[in-house]
């Protein structure tokens, strides 16, 4: 058998690309991330497409545009409290539901970012 990458188990680009317009609608309509992401999310939305590719064994498309991606420094001048790190989560996975990313695939996927996301924690609970 062929070693295929998580990004490819899931359906690659296209799938990556619905997951992310899947995704930060949501965050928007979260009332503990929406203030602090930005108005305009249509560059986050490209560079977490970028992200998640390589994050799932895709073209490092992240690191050839941005460099190193550093998460947690660059998450730094925002208050990710746990609180957060589980709406962010809760978000990702209705989006999963949403764009139909099921079964082993989405377990592995969504374990990965379950310890991204704890990883990024920088502050407490107000
Ligand atoms: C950027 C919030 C977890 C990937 C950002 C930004 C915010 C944010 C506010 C910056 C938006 C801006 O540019 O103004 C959060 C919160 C999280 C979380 C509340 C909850 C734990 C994650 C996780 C990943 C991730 C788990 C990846 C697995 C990214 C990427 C960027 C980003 C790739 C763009 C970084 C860049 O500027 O190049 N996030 N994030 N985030 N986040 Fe998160």
């Amino acid at each position: 058998e062929e070693a295929t990458t998580l990004y490819e188990k899931i359906g690659g680009a296209d799938r990556v690309r619905a997951l992310v317009e899947a995704f930060y609608p949501r965050v928007q309509a979260h009332p503990l991330l929406k203030p602090i992401f930005p108005e305009d999310i249509r560059p986050v939305m490209e560079k977490q497409y970028l992200f998640l590719t390589q994050f799932l064994g895709g073209p490092p498309l992240y690191t050839e545009k941005y460099g190193h991606p550093m998460l947690r420094a660059r998450h730094l001048p925002f208050p990710i409290t746990p609180a957060r790190a589980e709406a962010w989560l809760d978000c990702m996975s209705r989006a999963m539901d949403e764009v139909g990313i099921t079964g082993q695939e989405r377990e592995l996927f969504f374990g990965r970012l379950v310890i991204a996301a704890h990883h990024m924690v920088n502050q407490e609970d107000d």
